[in-house]
């Protein structure tokens, strides 16, 4: 029930109808009895300077930030958390007595949701399909975590960009081409391009090229042509809920220091996503 007490956390993004972020967000408040509340905000980009000053006018507690203001949403803020640097994107923002702080629980999140399937990335080839936001934090996440990338993306300066942002951290390749010689030395692909979500898009990778060895993770979902393909061929697969619920999982951890309910978390998801 909300009333005077309620804290207040919100989602920034445009366009903000799809977001499952209040679902998880609430369900996991309700479950601990905190008198908190996420409600999604649909920012346009030229009032997302105005939207971060009502954090604080308001007195939200935090907020997520979602496409497209990710990386614009940082030159309004105090304060960043390292992989937010590094990254030169934010996902949450914590108001700490009027203090913006960003942070970035995506990369986080991904790796979370491969240790949960047993993956780990050490010393592995990584191919990163992409160079966007969701990309790069992918790619940090990966380094952090000792894995050799590979990053291929139709913008090749996009690729060149992150290589020469994360090349501080560890290893980091861009492929011009992709290739059977290629392909033979790598050990886990992840599509971190946005394609898969609208029906008549291309595949982001020719599926001749995937193998049996490979596992293929996924950050699109529902499950995408390539990610049915890729099972076909035999692949171990991974969806990207995983990721979606273990950035969520850390955010709310950051907002109410309290562990987050994952269990409660993921069973609403799956079932919303069922329906
Ligand atoms: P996000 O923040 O979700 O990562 P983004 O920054 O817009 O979103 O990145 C989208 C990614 O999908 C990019 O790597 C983009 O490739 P470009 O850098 O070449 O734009 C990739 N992408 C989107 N549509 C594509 C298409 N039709 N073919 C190939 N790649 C595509």
């Amino acid at each position: 029930m909300i009333n005077g007490k309620t804290k207040i956390i919100g989602i920034f993004g445009d366009p903000i109808e799809h977001t499952l972020s209040p679902l998880m967000h609430n369900a996991a408040f309700k479950h601990l009895k905190l008198n908190y509340c996420y409600v999604p905000f649909s920012v346009k980009r030229e009032q997302l300077k105005e939207a971060v000053q009502a954090i604080k006018a308001l007195n939200l507690i935090g907020v997520n930030i979602t496409v497209p203001h990710k990386e614009a949403v940082i030159q309004y803020l105090n304060q960043l958390s390292e992989e937010a640097r590094y990254i030169g994107a934010v996902n949450t923002i914590l108001n700490e007595n009027g203090k913006l702080k960003g942070f970035n629980t995506d990369a986080r999140g991904f790796i979370i949701s491969l240790q949960k399937e047993k993956v780990s990335v050490k010393d592995k080839n990584i191919l990163i399909l992409g160079a966007g936001g969701a990309a790069k934090a992918i790619a940090y996440g990966v380094l952090k975590e000792g894995g050799n990338l590979y990053i291929f993306n139709r913008t090749l300066s996009k690729a060149y960009k992150i290589r020469d942002s994360l090349s501080g951290i560890g290893k980091i390749e861009v492929i011009e081409e992709l290739n059977n010689q290629v392909m033979e030395k790598i050990h886990i692909i992840i599509n971190a391009t946005s394609l898969g979500l609208k029906e008549n898009d291309p595949m982001p990778l020719n599926p001749a090229l995937l193998k049996k060895k490979h596992i293929f993770y996924d950050i699109v979902y529902p499950e995408t042509p390539i990610m049915r393909e890729a099972k076909k061929i035999g692949c171990k697969t991974i969806g990207g809920l995983g990721m979606l619920l273990w950035q969520a999982a850390l955010a709310f951890e950051i907002w109410t220091s309290k562990p987050a309910p994952v269990k409660v978390m993921k069973k609403i998801l799956k079932n919303f996503l069922k329906n």
